[in-house]
């Protein structure tokens, strides 16, 4: 039978498991705040101090879903266990950002359990918090994701190790991540918010939109391993970033990763950036999207040097992948826009949310998917060729594909609110 976990039991199910002893006790054990509701999560205080993260995958989802979430994260850990170059911190000093915090994991009853960081925070929360967005952050981000893209490009050993099922399973390949919203069924009208229905009505009307989801999926080009759900809630930034050379982050959640196509994570992650400037607009019927973009709370501007830093990072520590793929900016772009639209969607469905402001996102998203030569230069303020200047001095760079009279797809300059 499949043991339910709760903070009654958890203790003993510790013991059991070897992982702490009857004299070490638990000091505390509370609900993790801000976790979702797919699984059950307990931060475990024993009695040494030592935090332990307890996850209970609840919702085992259904066929059409890649199975086992946890499973994924055990398994990511189990090649590093095996490949230990993979996971060789003098040999690639970022390794130990990537590295997974599993102790244990019981395939039976759905649970794994991580070492809690207890002096990092979630990088979502210290952005909000902070309100600041330093360059050096960006960067450590970008190399330990190059990192380990570049450590697993192309190699065949490790993308067999990836293609492990859970017992009893069989996986017939990787997940191609680049969906669009599917066919609308009339159900929808008794699951989601009249609302929200507005953006079926909007997402269908671009046909242009489907059409760049469908060359997206059919471009996907799954060559090395991927964290699949890189956004800013699963990276964790160190208490005394400021101080550090190495481990100022640590990425998390590794719940999705996959073999995958790399250019997902980065647009994955540039959309999280993203969301903090689209979630600050200020949103009024009688002011038009242009208008709004100008109001944001949190200026595009702002963010820029963070997001310029993190793809100036990540193409220095793994250069070789221009030469692979020349377009990879404008698919990076692309799939930003494709995430935008995701976490849209997550909206509707899950809090039943939608207004004005996502109907901006939707259209920005637009954008970004249709016409991504553009979008460089909204999105980051400079050129592709001014993005790529600096590390081409460092390194041979393909020269990027000519981009003569591009226009900026919004506006000229993001200008601070009452500017
Ligand atoms: N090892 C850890 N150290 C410090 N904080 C952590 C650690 N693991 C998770 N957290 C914090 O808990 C939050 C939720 O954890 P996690 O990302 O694993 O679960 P989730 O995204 O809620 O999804 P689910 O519970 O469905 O797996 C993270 O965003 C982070 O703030
Ligand atoms: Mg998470």
């Amino acid at each position: 039978m499949v043991l339910s976990l709760s903070s009654h039991n958890v203790i003993q199910y510790l013991q059991d498991a070897g992982l702490c002893s009857s004299e070490d006790g638990a000091s505390d054990k509370s609900e993790l705040p801000g976790s979702s509701k797919n699984n059950f999560d307990l931060l475990v205080t024993l009695a040494d101090n030592r935090k332990l993260l307890v996850k209970q995958e609840r919702n085992v989802k259904n066929n059409d879903a890649p199975p086992h979430e946890l499973f994924q994260e055990w398994l990511f850990h189990q090649l590093l266990q095996q490949f230990p170059v993979l996971g060789n911190i003098s040999a690639m000093p970022t390794a130990v950002n990537y590295a997974p915090l599993v102790v244990h994991f019981d395939e039976e009853n759905s649970i794994l359990v991580r070492n809690y960081l207890s002096e990092y925070q979630e990088l979502a929360i210290f952005y909000h918090n902070n309100e600041i967005f330093p360059q050096e952050i960006a960067s450590a981000i970008g190399t330990t994701l190059a990192g380990l893209h570049r450590a697993t490009f192309n190699r065949r050993e490790y993308k067999d190790f990836m293609a492990t099922a859970p017992q009893g399973e069989f996986r017939y390949g990787f997940y191609n991540p680049a969906q669009g919203v599917g066919s609308i069924e009339p159900e929808i009208f008794g699951t989601v918010p009249t609302d929200a229905l507005k953006f079926y009505v909007l997402y269908q009307q671009y046909e242009s939109l489907e059409s760049a989801i469908a060359d997206l999926a059919s471009n996907w080009n799954p060559c090395c391993l991927t964290h699949n759900n890189l956004k800013l809630n699963n990276i964790l930034v160190h208490s005394r970033w400021e101080k550090l050379d190495n481990c100022l982050v640590r990425l998390i959640d590794w719940s999705a990763c996959s073999w995958g196509d790399p250019a997902f994570d980065l647009g994955t992650l540039l959309a999280s950036y993203l969301g903090i400037w689209l979630k600050s607009l200020v949103v009024d019927p009688t002011i038009d999207l242009e208008e709004s973009l100008h109001l944001a709370l949190t200026p595009l501007e702002i963010l820029q040097p963070s997001i310029i830093a993190l793809i100036r990072a990540y193409i220095n520590a793994f250069p070789m992948i221009l030469s692979y793929r020349s377009d990879f900016i404008s698919r990076v772009i692309q799939f930003a826009g494709l995430a935008l639209i995701h976490e849209i969607q997550e909206m509707i469905t899950g809090s039943k949310y939608f207004n004005n402001a996502d109907i901006c996102m939707l259209k920005v998203a637009k954008s970004l998917l249709t016409i991504p030569e553009q979008a460089v230069l909204t999105i980051f303020g400079i050129s592709e060729s001014e993005i790529l200047n600096p590390v081409a001095k460092i390194h041979q760079l393909p020269q990027p594909v000519k981009e003569a009279q591009l226009i900026r797809i919004y506006y000229e300059k993001t200008r601070l609110r009452g500017c």
